[in-house]
This record gives structure tokens, C-alpha cells and sequence, in this order.
């Protein structure tokens, strides 16, 4: 086992283990690859966040697929979105006629999502659908209803597997929140 006793001092509890994770990634590559069956999908994924998420999701999907990704402006160090939603980098290939898939870490107000879904939209998808790991439906502030969706956690700031505060902890297999003495020093 990985020794990542270093990010310790800055957690308040973790949230969702390794195993949690492990058998929810696998409990959703089932239910993806029963719905998308004949459709091979383009499953996009949202950088940076999702990129550990999206890489575990994918190798439990036992149909063809192909993906792709885009990123998209973030937080910066705050923890609490600006609403001001920009594509740094958009994807490779049209979606037109295609069964997306987006993949988020995420969804806590949902403007992020709500921004890139009209976006993607407007190209002329076959469908259009949202994967996230985690959700946070007391933070809303539009409606967004991902089809599928992880853990609904509480409103506390989560950090681990992707997710991260001015970029660290990214690399923590595990989920934890972050103690608030981190982010509310600053
Ligand atoms: P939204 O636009 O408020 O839904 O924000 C979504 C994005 O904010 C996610 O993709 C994350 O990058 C980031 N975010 C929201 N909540 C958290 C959190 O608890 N920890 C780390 N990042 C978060
Ligand atoms: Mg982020």
C-alpha cells in the first residue's frame, strides 16, 4: 500500500476509501456499458479533475467507446465557483451524430456543467448525457441532474482521486475533506 501519511495533517476525515471508490467505478462501468450497448460512445472527460476518475471508469466499460476531453477554466485557488466558465481546450473530434458522455469529478453549483452541456449541445449530438463521481445537490445553483452519478456527498470541500485544492492532493487514491484551517488561512 502507497504511503500517503503526508496529506494526513490537512484532512478533517476521509470521506470515501480506495474500496468505496473501487467498487462504485465498477458499479457504474456495468450500468454504462448495459445502456450505451451497440452505441459506441464518446466519453469526454473534464480536465483536469476527472482524469483519474475517467481513466478507472473506462476500463470498467466493456463495450467499444472512444474518448476525448476538454478543460475548462476553473476556481483558481478559491474554493467557491466564480460562474465565469471558459474552454481552454475544446475536443479533437465533431460530436455530431455521437453519443456523449461527459465525464466530471464533481457537480457542486452546476455551472460548470450547465455552460459545457449548452456548448456541446449545439453541435448535434446523437444524445448527451453526464457521468459524475461525486455530487453536492445542496450547493446548486441551476438545475443539473447528472444521469449518472457516484456519491451524493455533504457541503464540505473534498479533496483526493483528481480532485483538488490549488492543485495538490490530486494524487491521494482516497477522498477526503479538507480541513478548513488550509483554504480559510488565505
Ligand atoms: P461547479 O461549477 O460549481 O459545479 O463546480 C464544478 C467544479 O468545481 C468541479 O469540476 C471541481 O473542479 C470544482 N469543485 C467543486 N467542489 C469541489 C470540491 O469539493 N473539491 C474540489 N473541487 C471542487
Ligand atoms: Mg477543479
Amino acid at each position: 500500500m502507497a504511503d500517503f501519511s503526508f496529506v494526513e495533517q490537512d484532512l478533517a476525515y476521509v470521506l470515501l476509501s480506495e474500496d468505496d471508490i473501487k467498487a462504485k467505478v465498477r458499479e457504474l462501468g456495468e450500468a454504462i456499458s448495459r445502456d450505451y450497448q451497440g452505441k459506441r460512445p464518446m466519453v469526454v472527460g473534464i480536465l483536469k479533475g476527472s482524469l483519474v476518475f475517467m481513466a478507472d471508469l473506462i476500463r470498467s466499460v466493456t463495450i467499444p467507446l472512444s474518448i476525448d476531453y476538454v478543460a475548462i477554466s476553473s476556481y483558481g485557488r478559491s474554493t467557491d465557483s466564480s460562474g465565469v466558465v471558459r474552454i481552454i481546450k475544446d475536443l479533437d473530434e465533431p460530436i455530431e451524430g455521437r453519443h456523449v458522455l461527459v465525464v466530471e469529478d464533481i457537480v457542486d453549483t452546476g455551472l460548470t456543467l450547465r455552460y459545457l452541456l449548452d456548448n456541446l449541445q449545439s453541435r448535434g449530438p446523437a444524445s448527451l448525457k453526464v457521468c459524475t463521481l461525486l455530487d453536492k445537490p445542496s450547493r446548486r445553483k441551476v438545475d443539473i441532474v447528472p444521469d449518472y452519478n457516484g456519491f451524493e456527498i455533504p457541503d464540505e470541500f473534498v479533496v483526493g482521486y483528481g480532485l483538488d485544492y490549488a492543485e495538490n492532493y490530486r494524487n491521494m487514491p482516497f477522498i477526503g475533506v479538507l480541513r478548513r484551517s488550509v483554504y480559510e488561512q488565505e
